[in-house]
Formats: C-alpha cells, structure tokens, sequence
C-alpha cells in the first residue's frame, strides 16, 4: 500500500488555545482550560482535521470538583485531587498544596519540540513540560523540569515523568512483562477494571521482576491489527507505572522514578529533570508498536557509534568455565571458538584477584596472578591475533567484603549506622552517589580498559539494593539515592564511551535484570537471560521484542542439557534459536567432536550471512511460542527484498509438527528465492497462501532465508 504523505504539520496552535502534536499516524491534542490549566484532549490514531477539537472541560460529576476532573498534562496533588498525580511538594512553610497554573506554551525550530510551563507562582515553583514528537516513528517523549525559582528551598515528595490518557472507556486490556532471574519479560495480560494496577520496581535498579513498559489495548488487538497505545520509560532505577481506570470511563496512566521512600530536596536555583517517559500509538497491533519502537531505538537512542552495524558473534568462557578461567584455559577456548568463527572473545567472571567463586575479589580490578601471571596483556594479543576482539567482564557497582577494597573503604557501601548489611552473592552495593566512590569506580574501568586493549566490556550487576542509607549524604538528601545512583553510572558510563569510543558494552544484570529505555543508551546490547534453554528463552523473546530490538538481545547458544531446566536440545535447535538475536556461545567447545564443531562452524557461517536482515530489518511475530505448537518469526529487510523465517516446533505428534504460514512485509511484485531448498515463490503468494512448514516433531526447527529478485 502506498504511504499517505501528509503535509508536515507537526505542531499547530489554534486560537482557542488548543495545541495538537501530529505525526504521520498519531495525534497528540491538549488544551487550556477555562480554568486554566494544561490538559490531554486526545490521544490516538490521527485526525487531520483539527478544527473539532475545543478547549477541554472536566465533567461534572457529584462529590468531585469539575476542574479536577480534567486529564491534565501534569496533575500535581493540591486541592480536592484525588487521583495518581504525577507531582508532591512540601514547601519550606510546611504547605503540601500544590496548585499549577498555566503559563505558557512555545515551539521549536522544527516545531516538533515543545515545552509547556506550569508555575505555583506563590512559591516560585515551575514546571517545564518537554514534548518531542518523533514523527517517523508515530512516538512522543514526555519529560518534566521542575525548577525552584523562588526563596526557599522546597521537598518533592514525587516527581513522575509523565500522565498518558487513554479515549474514553473501560475494560482495556493491559499487557505487561513479568518475570524473573532466569525467566525474564513473560508477557502478561490483564483487564483493567476500576481501581489501579501498578507495575513497579524498588530493588534500585529496572528488576527481573517487572519491565518499564505498558500496552493497552481494547482486548481486540492482535499482532497485526487492532489500536495499541503502549509506552516505554527511559530510566534503569527504582520506577513505577499506575494504571488507575477511574469510574468515570477514564484510564490513566502515569509514570515515572518510583516515590517508594523517596524525596529530594530543591533549594533555590536547582532543577529536577524527569527520565523521559516515551510513547505512541500504532493502528496495526502489537507488531507494528514493536516495530516502531525498534526503528526509534535504532534510529535514536542506541549508542551511535554501532548503533546500525551488526554486532559480531560473540564467545563467552562463563558457561565453559566457570570462575575457573585463567591463561591457559582461556587460550584453548580462543581457539576453538575463532575455529568456529567467533569474532569477539569475552572472558567472563573469575579473571581477578580473589575471585575462587563469588564470595571475593568483586572491586579489585586487577588480574589475579595466579590465573594470569603474565596479566592480560598476552592473552589479548594472541585473541587479536587470531582476528577477534577481546572482551572482559566486570561488576563495578559491587563489592565483596572479602576483598581490598572493601577492607580498605568499608564505608563506601549503601548501609545504616547499627544494621545489618545485607549481603547476597555475598556482595554489597558501592554508594555511587558519593563522587569518591564514583571516581573511584571510574578510575578503576578506565585504567583496565585503556590499559589492555579492551574492545568490548560485559557490565554486570548480580543484585538488588537494601539498607540504602548514605551515610555521607549532605544534610536533607539521605533519600535521594534512588535517582543519584542511577545518575551516576549514567554519567561513568558516557564517560567511559567517549574515552573508549570503540568499545562495545553488554549491559547484564544476572541476565535481563536492567533492559530499559535508559539502559539502552548506554549499552549497546543486554544478556537477555541467564537461562540458555532456548525452548524457555522463546518466551523471554516474546516479551523482549515487544518494547526492545532484537538486535539489543545477546541470544546465547548453551550446553546440551541444560543446567537450569535438565532439557535436552539439538546444537542445531539452539544454534537456530540464539540466530534471532545478536549471537553469543558460552559453552564448554572442548570435548567437542568433529561433527559438532562443523555443525557449529556452518551455523555462524550462516548466521553471518543473514544477520543483516535479523539485526537491522523488521520482526513480524508470525506464531506465538507454546509449549505446543510451532513458534514462527520472520525478519524482512527494510527495502523488503530479503527476509529470514525462523521456525520452532514443540508439538504433541509429528503429525502436528506441519503448518502453513502467511508472511509478511514483503513485496508483491517479487518472486523469493527460498533456502535450504531450490523454491522460488512470489510475494504475493507467500504473503496470501503462505509457506508449508514440515518439522520433524518436537524440539525442531527450522530457518529459510528468502531473497527476492
Ligand atoms: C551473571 C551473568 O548473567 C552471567 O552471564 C555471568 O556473567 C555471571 N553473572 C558471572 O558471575
């Protein structure tokens, strides 16, 4: 279908003081009040003629103040507001009321960027709304300043990014990710009915437990049609979103750095800036949501130096060796793996001094000269030597009490005088808001990546927080931990990018415990999950795919029986599975035999023929995984004229093990050479009659790659 060209008109104010955002499938429309405040007039599909649109006025409803009532652009809490603000403030008088009023709204250069000011001018409050439409791309990034330009200092006691008003309505459907270490971002679907629904995190960093995202539909969406609002937030600490359906058809949904235990205090002059809160709509279901959010995540927020090129294929020592890596060992595993076609090799966990298992050694980043008496230096050499990158993995926000640093700076942890700290994996978390430690943990990367020709950094972090007292803190600012910690391995970590510009950084956190919108701006690609059982990774992709691209996901090939779930799978099944993702192996290679190393060697050789497609195209999730059924997946190139098709059968009966598939995203007009097999099929076809897939029974799988001409 041809595109609609639509005249750029990305901002427009009318008269009547309505302002409407519009992309090329999405309008944004809010206005002023009679009672003078900023509020949401519409939120959806595009509509082209504005001239409709009037001022908002909140209903009138029995016990509630009709101004109230409004879906304001950011509800402070003040006067008889009842419902989720995105806003709390104690001023210096001990007032808790906060009263925004509207004061102005200006544009942009490319009138895609817009702020809106808001003020509490009886205490110098101000708040500045930034708006920034990506037009391509059908999204909208919200953030808030607050700003204190008054006398006194003041206390925010909550300061969300931003409120998101679905149309009128009730029993929309929330879909979610969920999960756990090991089983990250399952998908999850709930009908909202009055009251709230909250997703949140307050483990200090995004979590396993629950990811920073929401789509809402109205229980009829699918991965091809159906309206979709959905929603990412830009932020890798303690957050929260409010799904709060109200019982006057409004669902709402706010979000933000989560206020558990949280307060910051503003004195005169200083600014608080929101993470941004990021969100779209797409006509076409939860496919073509995904799909936008790629392309953006690609196009814009993905560390730019690599943000388009294809990562190369990664050999991970964890799964072959555990803590027991040292010279030799990691040598023999260089070799095998560049054998394979490796073209970075990482060593993982237990490089430094003290590090026998997890309870030593975290802080002390120096080779352990036992393992490496020579340190890193010839190891590296001869892994460049062979054509790959060398990569190391490291924990800097953590520390063991059994190591140097610890001994020589116990106080540079998060704890209370008089309590217990809590130790799991027998670590502590390092106070990063004291600029000593985080010069300290600065200091210690840069020195071992500019001093031994890393190419490529593994940024781990295996726990949550607690007790998170910060002892050193200046006076009144103890809680605002939540949002400094993440501010300053922010800031270390765009430090280090731009003293190593050509370093690739993994972002893991025990697997998939920190993939978010903030993370992704800063690492260049995640673990997806500790678990390499690919059958159960299926469903971790799933979720992953529905707010993150697939090229961000570190799919790894494991070993046969797999540690976490006792299954047996095929090397060819798990080779076909980590090819839907950036492909990592981390797994013992060296009793393998002759068969496996070529059945190995053909994978990545093909896997580097089609990762193109996979890394940088489109992802249509064409059949769901099920633990029956056959999971299909296809990646079609951006110009349409290759494609991947990826199949995985776990089914009762070979008989079952068969099916027909229609594709998508390809062209009409092109015939698709298929392979393996000598087919060529029309896209017109392929897409209308679809493409038989026989698999042998459970456990199979499947890739074709496709190539029009
Ligand atoms: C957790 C990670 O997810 C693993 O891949 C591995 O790096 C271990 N940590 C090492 O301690």
């Amino acid at each position: 279908m041809p595109t609609r060209r639509l005249s750029p008109r990305p901002y427009a104010e009318r008269k009547g003081r309505v302002w409407s955002l519009n992309s090329e499938g999405m309008s944004y429309v809010m206005g002023l009040s009679d009672s003078g405040q900023l509020a949401n007039i519409y939120w959806g599909s595009r509509i082209d003629d504005e001239t409709d649109f009037a001022r908002p006025a909140g209903m009138r409803y029995p016990f509630e103040l009709q101004s109230k009532m409004l879906r304001e652009e950011y509800p402070a809490w003040g006067g008889p507001h009842y419902r989720e603000a995105c806003l709390k403030v104690r001023y210096n008088d001990r007032v808790r009321d906060c009263d925004l009023a509207f004061l102005e709204v200006s544009c942009g250069k490319s009138r895609s960027d817009v702020v809106a000011e808001l003020g509490d001018e009886a205490y110098g409050l101000k708040v500045r709304l930034h708006y920034k439409l990506y037009d391509g791309y059908d999204l909208l990034a919200k953030h808030a300043e607050v700003l204190n330009v008054g006398r006194h200092p003041m206390r925010i006691e909550s300061v969300l990014s931003a409120a998101w008003y679905l149309p009128s309505g009730r029993d929309w459907r929330l879909t979610h990710l969920a999960g756990a270490w090991g089983r990250e971002m399952r998908l999850e679907r709930d009908i909202l009915t009055p009251g709230k629904k909250v997703i949140e995190s307050r483990k200090g960093t995004t979590s396993h437990q629950a990811n920073p995202v929401f789509f809402v539909d109205r229980g009829d969406a699918d991965e091809a049609k159906g309206g979709v609002w959905f929603g990412c937030l830009a932020w890798s600490g303690s957050w929260k979103i409010v799904a709060e359906q109200d019982t006057y058809q409004q669902l709402t949904l706010v979000g933000g750095v989560n206020d558990f235990d949280f307060s910051y205090l503003l004195r005169p002059g200083e600014c608080f800036r929101t993470p941004p809160f990021i969100a779209g709509y797409s006509s076409r279901g939860f496919g073509e949501a995904s799909r936008k959010l790629h392309r953006f995540e690609v196009g814009n927020l993905l560390p730019r130096r690599f943000a388009s090129s294809v990562r190369p294929v990664i050999f991970n020592t964890w799964e072959a060796t555990v803590f027991d890596v040292d010279e030799r060992r990691a040598l023999q595993l260089a070799r095998l793996s560049s054998r394979l076609g490796a073209e970075c090799f990482v060593v993982d966990d237990g490089w430094f001094k003290g590090r026998k298992d997890s309870t030593g050694g975290l802080g002390d980043w120096v080779p352990d000269p036992e393992k490496f008496p020579h340190g890193l230096t010839p190891l590296v050499k001869s892994v460049n030597s062979m054509g790959m990158k060398f990569g190391i993995w490291v924990e800097p926000e953590m520390v063991n009490p059994k190591s140097q640093l610890y001994q020589a700076h116990p106080d540079w942890v998060y704890h209370f005088p008089n309590r217990k700290r809590t130790e799991m994996r027998s670590q502590l978390v390092l106070n990063l808001c004291d600029a000593e430690v985080a010069d300290y943990v600065l200091k210690s990367m840069d020195e071992l990546i500019g001093d031994n020709n890393i190419e490529y950094v593994k940024w781990d972090m295996n726990r949550y927080f607690s007790e998170p007292g910060w002892q050193r803190a200046p006076r009144g600012r103890e809680q605002e931990v939540w949002v400094r910690h993440v501010d300053a391995l922010y800031e270390i970590l765009d430090r280090l990018r731009s003293r190593h510009p050509g370093v690739l950084f993994e972002g893991c956190s025990g697997g998939g415990g920190r993939i978010d919108l903030g993370a992704l701006q800063r690492f260049d690609h995640f673990a997806g999950s500790d678990n390499t059982d690919p059958t159960e990774v299926l469903f971790t992709h799933e979720g992953f795919t529905m707010a993150y691209a697939p090229k961000t996901m570190l799919l790894c090939v494991g070993g046969s029986t797999n540690g976490l779930t006792g299954r047996e799978v095929s090397l060819g099944y798990r080779f076909d599975f980590a090819m839907m993702g950036t492909l990592s192996m981390s797994l013992d290679i060296r009793g393998w035999n002759k068969e496996e190393f070529e059945l190995a060697k053909r994978k990545v050789q093909f896997y580097k023929s089609i990762r193109k497609v996979v890394q940088n195209g489109d992802l249509y999730r064409l059949a769901p995984p099920s633990l029956d059924g056959i999971c299909v997946r296809e990646f079609v190139s951006r110009d349409s004229t290759e494609a991947v098709l990826f199949a995985f059968s776990h089914v009762l009966s070979k008989a079952s093990a068969k099916t027909t598939v229609r594709l998508e995203g390809l062209r009409h007009s092109l015939r698709y050479g298929i392979e393996p097999g000598k087919v060529s099929l029309g896209g017109g076809y392929l897409m209308r009659h679809g493409v038989d897939i026989n698999l042998g029974g459970d456990n199979d799988s499947v890739v074709y790659r496709l190539k029009g001409n």
